[in-house]
């Protein structure tokens, strides 16, 4: 009996050896980081410009991979379900805390299912049209559309995307309701928008700082509460009369529930190393991101943010009556 307990503990100790030192190895291979929408958007530069640099920081390659659908609910679902196994790891913005609201059936919780890293950059976001738009600035763009609106379009990357959010407080702010008009990411709502197939669009500095200072946009102003150093001419929209119109893109980086602690914190060492990459925080100073204060560069600033925003945009959707099941 004696013995059959010795080999038994001895091979608990041996197996349980094993997942520390694989953990302590971690990483061996590729490792995949979901982006919920289209390659060439603007989570997707977001993503590409961390991976680059956290391939280095870890030694294997971080892989960036588009999963697209339903807002970013699709990604978000993959990834609930995928292994915690260190190897899937999830890139979001406020998606996360507004598709709790905006979906009656959410395949997961953001709240139960994820393991936190850390936040990453909050990213202004732009009021645009297409360049032929008859509208050459706010006022004038507010007037046409309250005059027109049965007839204007606005493009988003579906229920769940800030794009959507952000064309959902202009709605709001100026009394109208515009044909959506949804894609797989702001991508290709910019290629849409670029070829004068939607009328407006608003998307973050990510995607729109190169086109807005090509003048193949029109460009109506930013959503945050003050100049953006990036853009620092253009007005914000709150002071040319949208009161109180803020909207502001943060990103999250999750896991699996169940991915082991020291690979998390490894990973947030990682994310940490490339914010502070001078490749990264000059690519992303130019496309007007900004690097996300100290505090939220922890597991648990990333999950009272989260809560923190579900809270805050639960009641101004669910008051809007913008769901899908
Ligand atoms: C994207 O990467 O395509 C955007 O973040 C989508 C959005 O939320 O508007």
């Amino acid at each position: 009996m004696q013995v059959r307990r010795t080999f038994l503990l001895a091979g608990l100790a041996a197996l349980f050896a094993a997942g520390a030192s694989a953990q302590t190895a971690w990483p061996t291979r590729t490792i995949s980081l979901v982006v919920p929408f289209a390659a060439g958007g603007p989570t997707d530069v977001v993503a590409r410009s961390l991976a680059a640099s956290m391939s280095k920081t870890l030694g294997q390659t971080v892989l960036v991979e588009n999963k697209l659908g339903a807002g970013g609910t699709v990604a978000a679902a993959f990834v609930a379900r995928a292994q915690p196994d260190g190897y899937t790891f999830f890139i979001h913005h406020n998606g996360m805390a507004t598709s709790t609201a905006l979906y009656r059936k959410l395949p997961y919780n953001p709240l139960t299912d994820f393991e936190y890293i850390s936040q990453a950059v909050d990213v202004p976001m732009t009021l645009l049209a297409r360049k032929d738009f008859p509208a050459n600035n706010l006022p004038e763009l507010i007037a046409y559309v309250r005059a027109n609106a049965s007839k204007i379009n606005l493009a988003n990357a579906g229920l769940g995307a800030v794009s959507q959010l952000c064309g959902m407080m202009f709605e709001r702010a100026i009394g109208v309701k515009l044909t959506a008009v949804p894609f797989q990411g702001t991508a290709p709502a910019m290629n849409a928008l670029l070829g004068g197939q939607v009328d407006l669009l608003c998307d973050q500095t990510t995607q729109t700082i190169p086109q807005i200072k090509a003048g193949s946009v029109k460009f109506y102003g930013v959503t945050t509460k003050n100049r953006i150093k990036a853009l620092p001419d253009a007005p914000t929209l709150a002071e040319q009369g949208l009161k109180d119109f803020e909207v502001l893109v943060w990103h999250g980086i999750y896991a699996p529930k169940g991915t082991p602690k020291p690979i998390l914190e490894k990973m947030n060492m990682a994310v940490r190393a490339a914010l502070r990459d001078p490749d990264v925080v000059k690519r992303m100073a130019d496309l007007g991101a900004e690097v996300a204060s100290d505090s939220k560069l922890t597991p648990e600033g990333l999950q009272t943010w989260l809560k923190a925003e579900i809270d805050k945009w639960g009641p101004i959707i669910k008051a809007n009556g913008a769901f899908a099941d």
